[in-house]
Order: C-alpha cells, then sequence, then structure tokens
C-alpha cells in the first residue's frame, strides 16, 4: 500500500491544509529527524508531514540530518515522498512565482552525510548490510512527477514540466559568477536541500519528486541583489498555488 509523505521547505514550515491527527517524534539510528512527524490527512487522503528545517525554520542547509528524516519516513511507513522547495531561477523559463518539477539534478554540495551505505555498522534492516551503488540517472521520480503535473493541470496551475536543479551548500546565495557557471553546466533553478535527500530516498526504495517554488532570480539575473523580504513575499504569492497541487494530487 502506498504512504504518501510530505516534505515541508522554506515557508511550508507549516502545513495549514494539513488535519493533524498525531504528533509522534521519532528517534532513529542516524539521531533525530528535523521535527517530530506530523501524520494527518489532507484533502482527504492520509499523509505525514515532516518540515525539513524545523518546525520554527530554524536549521540551515548543511546542518540538516537528511539520513534520519529519510529514515524516519521510512520506518513511519511512507512510500512516496514529495518534497517542497524554494528555489533560485536561473534560465528564463523559471521565473519568480512559477512552480517546476525538475527531472535532473547536479550536485554541488560537500561534507553532508549522504549515503546510509557508509560502511559503518548502524543496524539498520530497511537497507540490509554492505554497499549499494543505486541507479540515480532519473534521480526523481517518472511516475510521482507525473502526477504531480497532472495535479497541477487538475487544478488550473501552471508548471514547468522539466527543469535541473542545482544544489549548492549554502546557506549563502550564490556570486553572479557561479550563477554563469550553473547555467553552463545546464541547471535552470539553484536550491539547498534536495541532495542529498533524493539520494537517500532512492537508497531507501521510496519514491521521490521535488515540487520547486521559484521564489527569486538568481544572483545576477535580477536589477538588485536577493533580499530575504522579496523571497518571503514570493513565497507567500505561490504557496496557494502548492496547495493547489496537493489538493489534486492522486
Ligand atoms: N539560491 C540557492 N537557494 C535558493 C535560492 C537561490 O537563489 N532561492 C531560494 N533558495
Amino acid at each position: 500500500m502506498k504512504r504518501l509523505g510530505i516534505i515541508g521547505g522554506s515557508g511550508l514550515d507549516q502545513m495549514d491544509d494539513l488535519h493533524i491527527v498525531e504528533e509522534r517524534a521519532v528517534e532513529t539510528p542516524y539521531g533525530r529527524p528535523s521535527s517530530s512527524l506530523l501524520f494527518g490527512e489532507i484533502a482527504n487522503r492520509e499523509a505525514v508531514f515532516l518540515p525539513r528545517h524545523g518546525k520554527n525554520h530554524s536549521i540551515p542547509p548543511h546542518r540538516i540530518n537528511y539520513r534520519a528524516n529519510i529514515c524516519a519516513l521510512q520506518k513511519a511507513g511512507v512510500t512516496d515522498i514529495l518534497a517542497f522547495a524554494a528555489v533560485g531561477g536561473i534560465s528564463t523559463t523559471s521565473l519568480p512565482g512559477t512552480i517546476v518539477v525538475p527531472d535532473q539534478l547536479i550536485d554541488y554540495t560537500w561534507g553532508r552525510a549522504h549515503t546510509f551505505f557508509d560502511g559503518d555498522s548502524v543496524d539498520n534492516p530497511a537497507i540490509g548490510n554492505g554497499v549499494r551503488h543505486i541507479d540515480f540517472t532519473a534521480p526523481f521520480c517518472p511516475r510521482l512527477r507525473e502526477a504531480v503535473i497532472q495535479a497541477a493541470r487538475e487544478g488550473n496551475i501552471e508548471i514547468g514540466s522539466r527543469a535541473t536543479y542545482a544544489v549548492t551548500q549554502g546557506p549563502r546565495l550564490e556570486t553572479a559568477a557561479e550563477i554563469d557557471r550553473l547555467e553552463k553546466d545546464g541547471a535552470d533553478v539553484v536550491g539547498m536541500t534536495v541532495m542529498p535527500e533524493a539520494a537517500l530516498a532512492r537508497e531507501m526504495d521510496i519514491a521521490y519528486v521535488c515540487i520547486a517554488l521559484v521564489v527569486n532570480e538568481a544572483a545576477g539575473r535580477g536589477p538588485g541583489g536577493i533580499t530575504m523580504q522579496a523571497i518571503s513575499e514570493c513565497l507567500s504569492a505561490i504557496r496557494a498555488d502548492a496547495m493547489q497541487i496537493l489538493h489534486h494530487f492522486r
């Protein structure tokens, strides 16, 4: 049976539309996840919610315990993850205020605990022993990507149906030259959190899709600098569209 997990990103640390029936604190062999798990219902569908940056948005991208988060969701029986993430737009097809469902990623992060197959002795029956090299040719689940695109269509929400997501280390934003380089590499959007999250989900055989909310023009792409206030205003404006997608997701 399928069970839906939702990872909330910046601006979606709380899901007002989720009717919470249970809150459960979880421990994993990798430590504690970003928050307790919230079990509830959204649009008549059961879901387990986890705010990636913690309930009060206090955990920066490089300090998130991604392994504990994915392991906690796996222990809760989650088979499918919808992961929301705020991103900057690099290509002209990814403008602020729009939503895209990336089909590819490039990982520029470093120093994050990025695998369950770390050669250590953590006892984790979900992954067994030894080393496994997951196939990551298509980092996001095609079935879930299609379902998200379909949900957007049904909700009359415009959605970009492909994009390459560059994952940077943060927490600082990029320089204009770094964005030029990412664009040359083929990136359309830039964010800080999809890795190692997507790979860890794959290691646990959990289907994973990212719903990327474009909240600013990437560095050097707009007329001035990037302000947190402008990001937060843009997030508030597209939040409703993101919720609409969730409501139509089947
Ligand atoms: N860069 C990296 N991460 C981000 C950005 C950005 O411009 N906007 C939101 N998350």
